[in-house]
């Protein structure tokens, strides 16, 4: 079983006729996925069991993904949502005529309350939505091509780290990297560190980086929002399991795993794992690979960390970006921060 296509052309880049989308192919990325089978080998012969969370994005994670932030214990999305609604205006107007680059693009839904803001105070338009998924990418620029007649979309398919080096030449005075949707909670704090450099590098001083984070928070309350009643989070971590079935000709049985999701307050970050209902052994056969699991044991796949106003600002700090303002909602329950590379 071919299980991926090694692909060494140079990028691909599309522009379309009347030059307003340009969707640049990071080729890269098939790369890191060929030997992305060597992270399941590796995270699965741990001790402590762990899975990337990249596979959690097969076509149906996403969907999944998508109606996680609906759910009405997933706080997250909403709040987000709603701050970003109190504060555009103010962030068009500390930037002023601004590019965006949005790291994680999706179905760029609450980029599109930015894009309003910039088109209400007359300023021209330009996106640059990164993406490891493609099709989305192109999806969702279509969309918004029509949505936004003056808009001018470069999109990049690919990972943050290889997007990040290859942005285009700014074309607007200047420029925001937006990451949003609390994204940064899913890298653990050395990851994090990383994160920044590569944001610090990519930007060049007095440009600005837009940072949506969720908050530290009484641990009944994001006990929930990832343990939702309706079961949809359950199905969207059991459902790595599926995916990597069919990706590596596993035979992982979903009946026999269990969602897990708890607050860790010690490190403050939710834990999201997969816990084995017996013993079993699981075959991932074209990784030649052979797992053994205990009754109780558990593969960790994610952790979504919580952060503090304070202490994150000191971080950014180090890395020489200066927080202009953070914006909160009512409930302290989430961070906006624009941030100044110095
Ligand atoms: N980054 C968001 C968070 O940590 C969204 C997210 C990523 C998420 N993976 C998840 C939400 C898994 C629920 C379950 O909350």
């Amino acid at each position: 079983m071919t299980v991926f296509k090694t692909n060494s052309k140079t990028d691909s880049q599309t522009t379309n006729n009347l030059q307003r989308l340009t969707i640049k192919h990071l080729h890269e990325v098939a790369s890191i996925l060929a030997v992305a089978g060597s992270d399941v080998v590796k995270g699965l012969s741990q001790i402590d069991k762990t899975l990337p969370p990249r596979y959690f994005y097969s076509d149906r994670g996403s969907e999944l993904f998508e109606q996680i932030c609906e759910l009405p214990e997933y706080y997250v999305t909403r709040t987000e949502t709603s701050i970003l609604q109190e504060c555009a205006t103010e962030i068009v107007k500390i930037t002023g005529e601004c590019e965006l680059v949005e790291l994680g693009s999706g179905s760029s839904t609450k980029t599109r309350i930015l894009l309003d803001a910039y088109q209400q105070q007359n300023l021209p338009l330009r996106y640059l939505p990164v993406d490891v998924s493609g099709g989305m990418l192109e999806n969702t620029a279509k969309q918004l091509l029509i949505d936004y007649p003056s808009l001018g979309i470069y999109a990049l398919a690919g990972t943050y780290e290889f997007a990040l080096q290859q942005l285009p030449a700014k074309q607007l005075a200047t420029r925001a990297i937006a990451f949003i949707g609390s994204s940064l909670g899913n890298l653990n704090p050395q990851e994090c560190q990383i994160f920044f450099s590569q944001i610090t590098e990519a930007l060049q001083p007095g440009e600005y980086f837009l940072l949506g984070v969720d908050l530290q928070k009484s641990k009944h309350i994001l006990e929930a929002a990832y343990n939702d009643s309706q079961g949809v989070t359950a199905e969207f971590n059991l459902n790595m399991l599926e995916h990597l079935n069919r990706l590596y000709d596993g035979n992982f049985d979903t009946t026999q795993f269990e969602h897990w999701a708890f607050y860790n307050e010690t490190e403050n970050q939710i834990e999201m794992h997969l816990r084995s209902l017996k013993q079993q052994t699981v075959e991932l056969h074209a990784l030649n690979l052979q797992v053994d699991f205990a009754a109780g044991e558990t593969i960790m796949t994610e952790i979504s960390r919580k952060f503090n106003i304070e202490v994150l600002q000191e971080e950014l700090k180090s890395h020489n970006l200066v927080t202009k303002k953070v914006w909160t909602d009512v409930n302290n329950w989430f961070g906006l921060f624009l941030c100044q590379l110095q």
